[in-house]
């Protein structure tokens, strides 16, 4: 192996310590993977108060941090604990910024006002600590907006710092369309300088935009499939990036992301009242009679459930299948178990249906992860209708647990599963184009006819679904080549943005 790398990993979200989405199943896998191929790296995330210190083993660090924020001096402590027992975790606790019922929003899903100062002083926060812990990281890797801050940091105000003086930056992009744009008067928190507030650095549209940011001054950007980097690249996909990831060139590619098979495998699932695996199949009709029980559905062994595990956000395509959801129902020969929550229209459609089509639509409004396990291993169909998908990972979880993906033909769902195909029976799953709700029930009843009448073929769509394998030691190999060229690319002149000009030529 090369030499061993130090990395930092920074992000608002890492599972099992805080997670709303994919972010944090990233965040709480990929540390582990690149532990076991040799790597010094940690990870910082902040000390939200929802997290149980004791279940965690979350033990104090540090007992006072100064963070300078512009011309605010912060004050912090440090706690530490470790994932998986082996990747040390720094959490910030700033009771001011931190001590609320949830990550971004609160329980009615307003965003908090100040989430620019929240993500800015954890960005600093993270730097900070590794001058007090004395660690020199080779890279750091920020995620989405709310760390986005980094790359310019080290660039900027910690160019001639004797630790992170020489620190690369990769910036991981896990949805586009959250950019942290803000009133400009956010800017003055971050300390940067106000030669950045250009329009091709933070500035866009006269708001900050802290992804943008990150995107100039990242030595390496990436996102979580190569079809969503080409998509994001095009002025359909990109949400106003585009440009700025094109003149990225070969600085900006796509890695898919992995699955965390500890965690979602059916066979070792501590979640699921019944294991199985590919040759025995039994535990998987005792997973469907208890997801039908819990979501009050009729007792049907033979009815297929399409499950639905969402952030309920326009992105996921809930809105199609709103215009097509009773018209299936009431046509064809199924069950739904959705959980979701989020936009409050969405929340109290899908949350009504249940009673309106009792005993055939079943609904979770909330947040519940023992029960996302359970939709993955007794529902017969994974529905994600998403209009766009940088990876996705239910469709990749689903596959695993024999639960046979409908998806949209986009992002990471389009490169993750094969579709069906009618002659030879091979495929993983079922995909359409269109983003409506025709298009929602055509696939459905493609799929059911398959499931009813094709059965020798649908028998084969779940062993070749199951035998997929999306594991993190591929896409963590990656990410050290990825961490490689930033560090090359930080060498190469100090300042990556004169490298992306030359390439550009
Ligand atoms: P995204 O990150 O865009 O939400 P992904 O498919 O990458 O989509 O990941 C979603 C993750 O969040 C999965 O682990 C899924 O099980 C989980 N998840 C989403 N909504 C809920 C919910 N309401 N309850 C429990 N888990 C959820
Ligand atoms: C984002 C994306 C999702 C991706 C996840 C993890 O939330 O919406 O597609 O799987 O990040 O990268």
């Amino acid at each position: 192996m090369a030499k061993p790398l130090n990395i930092l990993i920074v992000s608002s979200e890492c599972t099992p310590f805080a997670k709303t989405g994919g972010m944090g199943d990233v965040v709480g896998s990929l540390p582990v993977f690149l532990k076991k191929l040799g790597h010094d790296v940690r990870i910082v995330i902040p000390k939200y108060s929802f997290i149980n210190d004791k279940k965690h083993w979350i033990k104090p660090a540090l007992k006072k941090m100064n963070v300078q924020m512009g011309n605010v001096l912060e004050q912090c402590s440090v706690f530490s604990t470790a994932l998986n027992e082996i990747v040390p975790v720094y959490l910030i606790e700033y009771h001011e910024f931190y001590d609320r019922a949830g990550i971004y929003h609160d329980s009615e899903f307003n965003d908090y006002d100040d989430n620019p100062k929240r993500f800015a002083f954890l960005s600093k926060a993270a730097l900070q600590l590794c001058s007090e812990i004395k660690f020199i990281p080779d890279v750091i890797h920020a995620n989405d907006w709310h760390t986005a801050v980094i790359p310019a940091y080290l660039k900027k105000l910690f160019k001639n710092d004797p630790v992170l003086g020489k620190t690369a930056s990769v910036l991981t992009i896990h949805n586009i369309a959250y950019q942290g744009r803000y009133s400009k008067y956010y800017y003055n928190y971050t300390g940067l300088p106000k030669e950045d507030f250009t329009s091709e650095k933070f500035e866009c549209f006269g708001a900050v935009n802290f992804l943008k940011g990150g995107i100039h001054y990242a030595d390496m950007v990436n996102t979580v499939s190569h079809g969503y980097a080409t998509e994001t690249r095009t002025l359909a996909g990109g949400y106003g990036m585009d440009y700025f990831l094109n003149i990225k060139g070969a600085n900006y590619i796509g890695i898919l992301n992995g699955a965390d098979y500890s965690v979602w495998d059916p066979a070792t699932d501590k979640l699921i009242p019944a294991n199985y695996s590919p040759i025995d199949l039994k535990g998987k009709h005792i997973c469907k009679k208890a997801l039908q029980k819990q979501l009050g559905l009729r007792q049907l062994a033979r009815t297929p459930v399409i499950g639905i595990i969402s952030r309920f956000v326009e992105q996921k395509g809930l809105y199609i299948l709103s215009e097509c959801i009773e018209n299936i129902i009431h046509n064809m020969n199924v069950q739904f178990a959705i959980l979701g929550a989020g936009d409050r229209q969405l929340e109290t459609y899908f949350g009504s249906l249940p009673q309106q089509h009792a005993g055939k639509i079943g609904c979770h409004v909330g947040y519940d992860n023992e029960l996302a396990h359970l939709i993955e291993a007794g529902s017969d169909f994974f529905l994600m209708p998403s209009l766009y998908e940088p990876c996705g990972l239910n469709q990749i979880y689903s596959m695993k647990y024999g639960t046979i993906p409908i998806i949209r033909a986009t992002g990471g769902l389009d490169e993750t599963v094969e579709n069906y195909n009618h002659d030879t029976g091979e495929g993983t799953g079922f995909k359409f184009q269109d983003p409506d709700g025709k298009a929602v029930y055509n696939i459905i009843e493609l799929s059911l006819h398959t499931y009813f009448k094709m059965k020798p073929h649908f028998k084969k769509l779940i062993q070749n679904a199951m035998k997929q394998c999306f594991s993190w030691e591929d896409s963590a190999a990656e990410y050290v080549r990825l961490y490689m060229r930033a560090i090359e690319n930080r060498s190469y002149t100090g300042d990556s943005t004169l490298l992306q000009q030359h390439l550009q030529i």
